[in-house]
């Protein structure tokens, strides 16, 4: 793939995609690079010294635009092309340029959180963030706030909370700051604004979020301890300087969500999953999918660069409704949408608790979910925080819309596959926000 999306992608373009029900899957398949490490790789080794070269870069809009803000304030990062590692030329903790232009993070949330961060400490330039309407409607106080606690000034519309963001870099202090929400984009920002604080800085999280940052900012030389009940405690002491090094980046569990529920729900089916990363901090599906007696098996565990790494082999089966509750939506908060899906095949009531954080993500995933799924004969009771699903439904084709949703095309792509008659997708294309060969591999695992 070059550098854009992919043309050739059956979902190219704005016509809708039609979708076939009935017919089965079967065969192996690798999904793309983790998006969270992927990001985290691209931006370390832009504060490193040195050079790091990335093996299995995630080649998704949302990477593409976090390397797009880096070039624009004088990175060197190599193209980034499927199947070609990436090459990205450090250049220090304080080496970003002012850039000429505002920093357009598209629709990637981890992109603008992240920078905040990075770009907060940088004493006396000036930096405009802006992204695409979904992004800009996103909450970012939850970033500027703990950050002003370090001393940061970060403008925005609504007293600092939208997009387009202003940053006025400043010497910054380290502080004890607590997180109202378990979210590992808040936790990120602030690491990485302490890199260049003056004293330690300690973040506490109430539930543990996805720890990438922390095995990363390690493995490239920063001092970090991780501790207090659950590990929801991390500090950050600054001075060291960060080393540029090799990166492999695994398959990306929350792409490897789709197939695991399609291989669960559609009769007939196996598919085996190779090369997913199965950080103890994302491997909420597989404990949900195991709770709904989902025929699983991991094979081939094994450490690939700090983080575990195994394939997942799934078969169709009879399932059972799962319970989901707060304590365990960080593990899993990008795989409700597809859970939701699962939820429609099992004999009973599933529900979904303490999920508030999926209504403000690229789309509010529980108003998009019970509208684009219900569309298609499910029953689901949305509530403030939640939702509860009762199966066994047997869904119909529909004309359905991704709503812009990446993660809402891909799971409505789930369930076409085992609805009656056909599909009609619309926006289909957002897929290539974070799996841009999600199409090919559908139409190939098809039989
Ligand atoms: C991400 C963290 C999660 C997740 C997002 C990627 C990350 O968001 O939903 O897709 O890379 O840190 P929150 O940390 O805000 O929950």
């Amino acid at each position: 793939m070059a550098e854009s999306n992919a043309a050739s992608s059956p979902a190219a373009g704005s016509t809708p995609l039609q979708l076939h029900g009935g017919g089965s899957l079967r065969g192996r398949v690798r999904v793309p690079g983790d998006k969270s490490i992927s990001h985290r790789a691209l931006l370390f080794g832009a504060i490193a010294e040195g050079t790091t070269r990335i093996e299995g870069l995630l080649p998704a809009e949302d990477p593409l635009s976090t390397a797009a803000c880096l070039r624009a304030m004088g990175v060197e990062v190599s193209a980034i092309r499927a199947g070609e590692a990436v090459s990205v030329q450090g250049v220090g903790l304080d080496g970003f340029q002012e850039p000429g232009d505002v920093l357009d993070c598209g629709n990637s949330g981890t992109t603008m959180r992240l920078m905040l961060g990075l770009l907060a400490g940088r004493v006396g330039r000036h930096f405009v963030l802006t992204g695409d309407s979904s992004l800009r409607g996103r909450p970012m106080r939850r970033v500027g706030a703990p950050l002003a606690k370090m001393s940061a000034v970060i403008n925005g519309r609504k007293d600092g909370n939208f997009a387009p963001l202003a940053v006025l870099g400043q010497p910054l202090r380290g502080n004890r700051i607590h997180t109202p929400v378990a979210s590992a984009q808040v936790k990120s920002a602030i690491l990485l604004a302490a890199l260049t604080a003056k004293g330690p800085t300690t973040v506490i999280e109430p539930v543990q979020s996805r720890d990438h940052s922390e095995r990363m900012l390690r493995a490239f030389g920063a001092q970090l301890e991780v501790g207090g009940p659950g590990l929801t405690e991390v500090t950050l002491t600054p001075g060291s300087s960060l080393r540029g090094q090799p990166v492999v980046v695994p398959g990306d569990i929350s792409s490897a969500a789709f197939w695991l529920v399609a291989a669960a729900i559609t009769p007939g089916a196996t598919l085996t999953v190779e090369n997913v990363g199965l950080n103890p901090s994302r491997t909420g599906i597989l404990e949900v999918l195991e709770q709904m007696g989902a025929r699983l098996t991991v094979l081939n565990q094994r450490d690939v660069a700090g983080e575990p790494v195994g394939d997942l082999q799934v078969s169709h089966g009879p399932l059972q409704p799962f319970e989901i509750g707060a304590e365990l939506i960080p593990r899993l908060v990008d795989e409700i949408p597809v859970l939701a899906v699962a939820a429609c095949c099992a004999e009973g009531v599933s529900r979904v608790t303490g999920a508030e954080e999926l209504r403000v993500k690229e789309t509010d995933r529980l108003a998009v979910m019970a509208r684009q799924l219900g569309a298609m004969g499910a029953r689901i009771e949305e509530a403030d925080d939640g939702m509860a699903i009762t199966g066994v439904t047997a869904l119909r084709g529909a004309t359905v819309d991704s709503e812009t949703d990446h993660r809402v095309a891909m799971s409505l792509a789930v369930a076409a596959g085992i609805a009656s008659g056909t599909t009609t997708l619309h926006r289909a294309a957002a897929a290539a926000v974070s799996y841009p060969s999600f199409w090919d591999d559908l139409q190939r695992l098809r039989s």
